[in-house]
């Protein structure tokens, strides 16, 4: 990350960013600082960079020129960076801001003085105005520090791992919990006893409860922005859990997991509150969901609530399954906010989306992460807004194909995992056969049966794939 600064104090920003954490990731090039200063644009030989302002009144105002000039002369990589003048007017500063300019390569920062900047220039240049709170300082050069560091936190390779493993709690509107270090008792105060146990579980917990304690009493504002996230998902051969457990971990700390693979999870109704989130998942099966007993998704009920949906495929297409999943969740009291679509590896071929999710695909979930944390913001101020997916919602039906299978009775040693595993219940306890009205050709009994007894013939299917859909496709997001 390449941060550029235009202002009239360049060694206050150089001195403070080239200190401790952020002076460390510029030496080991993480992130860079370049600072201009605006007096060497003046044309005057007394270098004044401000004037009086027109129609009178106190103070002066930077001009226009010298600060055009200063920021045309920062050598950008990309075309049109964001710039941002710090200034009490601004949208106040806060973590969700911070992990969204992160995800940019190079920012300018612009630094006013004196009662402000000539408004031509800032209309000319500006891209975002951003205040750190809601008193005046003499300058924006503290502010802009300020967000430096902030950002540069999300920077990858800025914080070693120690320093980033640390409870992100503010990620979720909680503050952290009470940390204490030798000696065990302290002018007779004891650290907590839990935390003397080695019990790692319980002592997470203590620590979730103080963070929940603290927000509460200190800052009841954030307490009642704290957001409990659950991922619901359907995934037999896990391709879709992967992806959904990658995307959640950039929403919160603390998600809870549904799997709704396991049919007895699919029958308990669960309730969601307005004050909750829900990421709801599922695999692609011929451009639809998988056709279960009972509607995916169908034992969940919202209140208001705001969800995400995922509808995860082999590199074909999504086709239907977004509109699909939108309706059925809509239907029944959630708000899609906002709605993806990655790429797994097929269960039909392991050329189609082979490595899926990767690197490129991680950049995404974070970008849309925080697509999703700016939703719900806006959405706790102005209500929540539904977005618009490609699809119908309700999709032709389609004629059920099961797919030619096999059972070897020589290798089968009669486990039962395939029997207790399958998630639609389709093998028989006691003859192990599968009933094909009930089977979806999902391939988990295959996958997860040791002794490799169980085979699916998709030759033929396999084939037409990697022949018509082998160029991989990039996640799109709505
Ligand atoms: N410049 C002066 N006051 C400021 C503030 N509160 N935030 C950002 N820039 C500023």
């Amino acid at each position: 990350m390449d941060f550029h600064v235009l202002t009239l104090f360049p060694e206050m920003i150089e001195n403070t960013v080239q200190t401790s954490i952020t002076g460390r990731a510029i030496k080991n090039g993480r992130i860079s600082l370049h600072t201009v200063n605006i007096r060497d644009f003046a044309d005057n030989k007394h270098s004044r960079v401000d004037d009086y302002p027109y129609g009178g009144g106190a103070g002066m105002v930077m001009q226009a020129e010298p600060v055009y000039q200063a920021y045309q002369s920062v050598k950008r990589k990309t075309l049109k960076p964001r710039c941002i003048y710090l200034t009490p007017q601004g949208k106040v500063f806060n973590q969700t801001m911070a992990e969204e300019f992160a995800l940019e390569e190079e920012l300018v920062f612009l630094c006013g003085h004196y009662e402000g900047i000539d408004e031509r220039v800032l209309e000319e240049i500006v891209t975002d105005y951003v205040s750190i709170g809601d008193y005046v300082l003499t300058g924006g050069e503290l502010a802009a520090c300020v967000m430096i560091d902030a950002v540069s936190r999300f920077v990858p390779g800025v914080l070693n791992n120690e320093e980033s493993s640390q409870f992100e709690s503010m990620q979720d509107n909680l503050l952290e919990y009470p940390h204490y270090t030798r000696p065990e008792s302290w002018r007779g105060k004891n650290v907590p006893a839990v935390l003397l146990t080695g019990n790692h579980t319980k002592i997470e917990e203590w620590r979730l409860g103080e963070s929940y304690k603290r927000t509460k009493e200190r800052r009841p504002d954030l307490k009642a922005k704290n957001r409990p996230v659950t991922a619901a998902y359907f995934s037999p051969t896990e391709g879709t859990k992967k992806a959904v457990e990658l995307l959640v971990e950039h929403l919160t700390q603390n998600p809870q997991y549904l799997d709704l693979t396991r049919r007895k999870l699919r029958r308990e109704k669960k309730i969601f509150s307005a004050q909750e989130l829900l990421v709801a998942a599922a695999p692609v099966y011929g451009g639809q969901l998988p056709v279960l007993e009972n509607e995916l998704f169908s034992n969940l009920k919202g209140n208001h609530t705001p969800c995400v949906i995922m509808a995860a495929y082999g590199n074909r297409h999504f086709d239907d399954t977004l509109a699909q999943m939108k309706k059925i969740l809509e239907d029944r009291g959630f708000v899609c906010i906002g709605a993806i679509a990655p790429i797994i590896p097929h269960v039909y071929s392991d050329q189609l989306g082979k490595g899926r999710p990767n690197e490129k695909d991680e950049v995404i979930f974070k970008k849309f992460a925080v697509l999703i944390k700016k939703r719900i913001e806006e959405g706790e101020k102005q209500g929540f807004i539904s977005v618009q997916v490609p699809g119908k919602a309700i999709p032709d039906k389609k004629t059920k194909k099961v797919l030619p299978q096999f059972l070897d009775k020589e290798k089968c040693i009669g486990c039962q995992v395939c029997v207790q595993r399958c998630p639609v219940y389709a093998i028989s306890k006691e003859t192990l056969e599968i009933d094909e009205e009930k089977c979806i050709s999902c391939m988990r009994c295959a996958l997860l049966c040791k002794k490799k007894a169980r085979t699916f013939h998709y030759s033929k299917i396999q084939e037409h794939l990697e022949k018509d859909f082998f160029v991989p496709r990039e996640i799109e997001f709505f």
